[in-house]
């Protein structure tokens, strides 16, 4: 008999998530996993017993499929008062199986197999996937070290080489940079210029760190009509397991992305949507105490870092740090990682795996801080068995 191929071309290009493969590594030492971004400390207790409660009242079946009407309602309002954007929650919101479905219905909804879309890198590891599974050519521009900027020139140049889209991530994982105004005018510039869809995952949208704002890319001039914001619960409300995410489009657009989403999962849990929309309903305080918590978890994180002797820039938002270890005598990032989690006890990721050319991360890794404070001190405590070479 012959063998008959079983798997699909699509498939072959592209690893299992380099990140739950370091959660595992984590689990099997026992070690403390700054690796994969998923809070230890428990979700606001009003949302839990929203969920519970919407089970209890038999909210247990299909919602309609691209989101619950009174969570795409809240979702408006809070769109309105926060990010500054007119959304119709009829026509424009999609909510997803979290931001991670938002971006690959939406790459599905509006590429071609062919087409080309830029990547900032490094780039958090879904987006080069995503490319795959659609069929698009990603063209990587860099965020240049160490302070993770991008050239003009070369953003000009990847535009011009036709581009149809480009995924920008602000606040950005890995970098923890938050571009300013001037930067996302100049992209924004571009985009029009050169007829390209922006896909901007804002999922940290609240994590903000010395008195930054949030500025949504679709609110800048000439933007709305070409900008498909992203975001979801998973980051601003502590509930990652929950896979409640969605997107904003336009009318075309979002019939488009609706009519992929539908296909692929029908629609996110029922429950918890309208959990979800209890959770758009908090207080303005709730934000600004999510900022003064993760202000002080990334200051715990960031001295234990220092004190060990790693090297890095400051972190403007979301909640990781990209580290330079050189100062420890190893020069591979996978050699490293492994080492910091079988030895000392400290996950953390490959900064292979957030580039392409991969070889381009093998000084880095990177840590997450989303952690109560004990994780975080118990892992600066390890982290000082590290000898310095220099
Ligand atoms: C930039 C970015 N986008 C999306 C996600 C995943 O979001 P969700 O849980 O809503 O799928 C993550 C999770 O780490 C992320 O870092």
């Amino acid at each position: 008999m012959g063998s008959a191929p079983r798997v699909a071309d699509r498939v072959q290009h592209f690893t299992e998530s380099v990140i739950r493969e370091m959660t595992r590594l984590n689990n099997l030492y026992d070690s403390i996993n700054l690796s994969q971004g998923f809070p230890d400390f428990p979700a606001p207790a009003e949302i839990k017993e929203a969920a519970i409660k919407a089970i209890r009242d038999d909210i247990n079946q299909y919602a309609v499929t691209w989101g619950a009407p009174n969570l795409r309602r809240n979702l408006a309002e809070k769109y309105r008062w926060f990010n500054g954007m007119d959304v119709d929650p009829d026509k424009h919101i999609t909510v997803t199986c979290g931001a991670t479905e938002a971006m690959i219905s939406a790459m599905l909804a509006t590429l071609n197999p062919g087409d080309k879309f830029i990547v900032l890198q490094p780039f958090y590891e879904n987006y080069w996937p995503d490319g795959m599974i659609s069929g698009a050519e990603p063209i990587f521009v860099s965020l240049h070290a160490p302070d993770f900027r991008w050239d003009e020139a070369e953003m000009r140049a990847a535009f011009a080489r036709g581009a149809r889209a480009i995924i920008i991530n602000n606040p950005n994982n890995p970098t923890g940079r938050v571009f300013t105004r001037a930067e996302l005018q100049f992209l924004a510039g571009l985009c029009i210029e050169y007829n390209a869809l922006a896909f901007t995952d804002e999922i940290y949208e609240h994590i903000l760190y010395d008195g930054r704002q949030h500025i949504s890319l679709a609110t800048l001039p000439g933007m709305a009509d070409r900008t498909i914001t992203i975001s979801g619960f998973s980051k601003t409300y502590s509930v990652t397991g929950w896979r409640i995410g969605y997107c904003i489009a336009t009318e075309e657009i979002s019939k488009a992305i609706r009519k992929v989403h539908d296909f692929l999962t029908v629609g996110a849990p029922a429950p918890l949507q309208e959990a979800g929309a209890v959770a758009l309903k908090f207080p303005r305080a709730y934000y600004d105490q999510l900022r003064v918590d993760y202000t002080r978890r990334r200051s715990l994180c960031l001295s234990a870092l220092r004190d060990a002797g790693f090297a890095f820039e400051p972190v403007e938002g979301a909640y990781y740090v990209m580290t330079d270890f050189s100062n420890f005598g190893m020069d591979h990032d996978v050699e490293f990682a492994h080492y910091l989690v079988k030895e000392i006890g400290v996950a953390s990721v490959p900064g292979s795996s957030f580039y392409m050319p991969p070889d381009l991360g093998r000084h880095q890794v990177r840590f997450c801080f989303c952690k109560r404070d004990e994780t975080l001190i118990a892992a600066g405590e390890r982290l000082t068995q590290l000898k310095r070479t220099r």
